[in-house]
């Protein structure tokens, strides 16, 4: 998975190379809190919306990325990955 957090411009973004959570560790809040860091960082620095990929069988992602406010929005057919957005409020 990699994230971008764009700024106005496409050349000034905050990437999260990878969200992985161990096994053991899920299902507790450590995904939520783990990406609300990064949102709460983009904005801090001024990024407006976040765009990620996700495979489109990741129900867990899918879910945890619904539940922090991301519209989930179907590529063409025949990829794998469906597309994540949210705008990011009270940016710098
Ligand atoms: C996706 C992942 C990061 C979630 O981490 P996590 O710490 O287990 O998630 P959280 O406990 O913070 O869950 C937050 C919300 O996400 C959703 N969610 C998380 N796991 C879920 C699951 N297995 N099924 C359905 N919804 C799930 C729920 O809405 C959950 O809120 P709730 O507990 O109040 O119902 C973790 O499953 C993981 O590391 N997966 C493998 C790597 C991966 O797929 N990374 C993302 C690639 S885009």
């Amino acid at each position: 998975m990699s994230a971008r957090a764009w700024l106005a411009e496409p050349a000034e973004s905050e990437t999260v190379a990878a969200l992985l959570v161990e096994f053991r560790a899920r299902g507790h809040g450590v995904g939520q809190a783990l990406m609300s860091l990064a949102l709460d960082r983009a904005r801090q620095r001024g990024c407006r919306r976040v765009e990620l990929d996700v495979n489109e069988r990741n129900d867990a992602a899918l879910a945890l990325y619904e539940a922090l406010g991301f519209e989930i929005t179907h590529k063409p057919p025949g990829g794998r990955d469906v597309l994540a957005r949210r705008r990011l409020e009270g940016a710098a």
